[in-house]
C-alpha cells in the first residue's frame, strides 16, 4: 500500500515535469531539472524564457555563452562559492553534478 502510493506520486510529479518542461527528456536531464528547481531556482531561471527571480544571479541559459558548462563539473562536486557572495555553498555528489551538467546543456538545444 505504501509502495503503490509513492509509486503513483513519483508518476504525477513526472507527468507534471515533463508537461511544463518540454526540454528535459533523458532521465538524467529530468533529475538535474528536479535538483536545481529545488536548490537553484529561487535565484536563478532554470528554464528557455523566465529571468531570474534574483537579477543578478545569471539565468542557467546563458551560462554556456560565457564557458563550456562542462567546466563547471569540479566546482559543484569542490562546493562552489565563487561569485556567490549572498548564495549558501552547494556541494553535489558525482552523480548530482552529472545530472546537473547534463541539463544544463539541454538548455544549449
Ligand atoms: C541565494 C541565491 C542563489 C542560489 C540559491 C543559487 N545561486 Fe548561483 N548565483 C547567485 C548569484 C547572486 C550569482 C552571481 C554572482 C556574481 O556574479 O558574482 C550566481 C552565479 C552563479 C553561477 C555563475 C558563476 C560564474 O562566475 O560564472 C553559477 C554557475 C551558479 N550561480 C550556479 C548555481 C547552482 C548550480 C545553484 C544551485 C545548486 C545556485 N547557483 C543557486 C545566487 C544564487
Amino acid at each position: 500500500m505504501r509502495m503503490a502510493t509513492a509509486g503513483i506520486g513519483a508518476m504525477a510529479t513526472w507527468l507534471v515535469a515533463g508537461a511544463t518542461i518540454a526540454v528535459a527528456q533523458s532521465p538524467a536531464e529530468q533529475r538535474g531539472l528536479t535538483y536545481v528547481r529545488t536548490h537553484c531556482a529561487r535565484c536563478h531561471s532554470v528554464d528557455k524564457v523566465t529571468d531570474s527571480p534574483l537579477k543578478i544571479a545569471p539565468p542557467f541559459r546563458t551560462l554556456h555563452l560565457r564557458y563550456p558548462v562542462e567546466s563547471l563539473e569540479e566546482a559543484l562536486g569542490e562546493g562552489i562559492v565563487t561569485g556567490h557572495p549572498s548564495m549558501p555553498e552547494f556541494r553535489l555528489d558525482p552523480g548530482q553534478v552529472g545530472d546537473v551538467i547534463s541539463y544544463l546543456k539541454s538548455l544549449e538545444r
